[in-house]
């Protein structure tokens, strides 16, 4: 039970003193928006707001989950206390981390509970895919699955999939199998909308298809090219071939453009593009690539774990700022027509999703 809660500190600790990025980018420097001349709009017309499982936000990012848990629950619950005021202020979503130690620990249940500062905040539980498997003990169920979303009045649950850190981590579970069977099973009892969230290293079209077809809700791509868990796991482990083994699949996984472009083009799911969304013309590319959301993490952790609420608005209004001029730039006055505008898509990303999707239908009309 400890390990828990002492290995989420470290986790937070690495994320914020070493660097946990991909060593790759996400992939969105080949994606091109076209200038336009003649936008035919006003900048100060522009909508950026987004509908998501049936509620409308006044802008595209969602705050990524990140903690909760931690001992004596002053640090993960100032984290999530300040995200969520910065929330709760710009009306957008935002997601707590994984509440396993929670189900453990009820009393830790406050460092996930933000309703007293964030009544109105469309608020995201989470829970993780291999307490699922057929072959976990004690695994979870609808019962669980419950207790995350209700006890923090949470709107949604996001399971979130997470091989490649568990199959890096010393003591990680690398129970996958009967998952799907499982998560299938729960969505048919569970009153919540459900979204299926990688961590780091996306999620293909082949996944995607499988989710839709149970019924999932949306997916958070969570790709390459941001925080890689590989890396956080590298300066835990202690051991030489550990630390190799997390060396090595550092950089391991599906780009976030590609993911946002393979989830889009093969399935009808809202997606959260996550995965090193660190300005807003990227982010920009991301809506117009079909995505519903950018989901940002490890930007936001610094001013969070310092409880500076206006730290986290400012990085965020930064991007919102950002990707307001860029759909100005290319005459796009809302989210709907973002996705409309033309894309050019080249080098490694191009190369890559020629072989995955057909492009060409994609990019002319597949990403609305
Ligand atoms: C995370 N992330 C994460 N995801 C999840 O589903 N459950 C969790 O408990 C956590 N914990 C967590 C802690 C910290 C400190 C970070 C930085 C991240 C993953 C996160 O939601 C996101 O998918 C990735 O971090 C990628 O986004 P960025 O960091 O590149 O913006």
């Amino acid at each position: 039970e400890e390990l828990t809660v002492i290995r989420k500190f470290e986790h937070i600790e690495h994320c914020l003193k070493r660097n946990v990025q991909a060593h790759v980018s996400n992939g969105f420097e080949d994606v091109h928006f076209v200038h336009m001349s003649l936008p035919e709009i006003d900048k100060d017309e522009i909508d950026m707001s987004v509908e998501f499982l049936g509620r409308r936000f006044d802008y595209p990012i969602f705050i990524a989950g990140m903690t909760g848990g931690t001992k004596g629950s002053q640090l993960a619950g100032r984290i999530n206390k300040t995200l969520a005021k910065a929330a709760q202020e710009l009306n957008i979503p935002m997601g707590v981390g994984s509440q396993r130690a929670m189900i453990r620990k009820p009393e830790t249940w406050e460092s996930y509970y933000v309703r007293d500062v964030a009544p109105d905040v469309f608020l995201v539980g989470n829970l993780g895919a291999p307490q699922f498997a057929e072959t976990m003990p004690e695994r979870y169920g609808l019962e669980e699955a419950l207790r995350a979303v209700e006890t923090i009045q949470a709107d949604a649950l996001a399971i979130h999939m997470n091989p490649l850190q568990e199959s890096v981590q010393p003591e990680g579970d690398t129970q996958y199998r009967g998952v799907l069977k499982a998560l299938a099973e729960l969505k048919a009892e569970f009153p919540y909308p459900i979204i299926a969230k990688e961590t780091g290293a996306g999620v293909s079209k082949e996944v995607a298809i499988r989710l839709e077809s149970i019924g999932i809700d949306a997916i958070d791509v969570g790709g390459l090219g941001g925080t890689s868990w590989s890396a956080v796991e590298y300066y835990r482990v202690k051991d030489e071939i550990g630390k190799g083994l997390a060396l090595r699949f550092w950089d391991w996984g599906i780009k976030t453009a590609i993911s946002v472009a393979e989830v889009r083009y093969s399935t009808d799911l809202p997606i959260i593009a996550t995965g090193g969304m660190r300005d807003g013309i990227t982010i920009a590319k991301a809506l117009a690539m079909g995505a519903t959301f950018a989901g940002v993490a490890l930007p936001l952790l610094k001013p969070a774990v310092k409880g500076d609420v206006e730290g986290v608005i400012k990085i965020l209004r930064r991007y919102i700022e950002e990707i307001r001029n860029a759909m100005f730039l290319v005459g796009a006055r809302n989210v709907e027509e973002l996705r409309k505008v033309p894309l050019v898509i080249t080098g490694f990303t191009r190369e890559w999703l020629e072989q995955r999707i057909d492009l060409r239908e994609y990019l002319r009309g597949g990403r609305l």
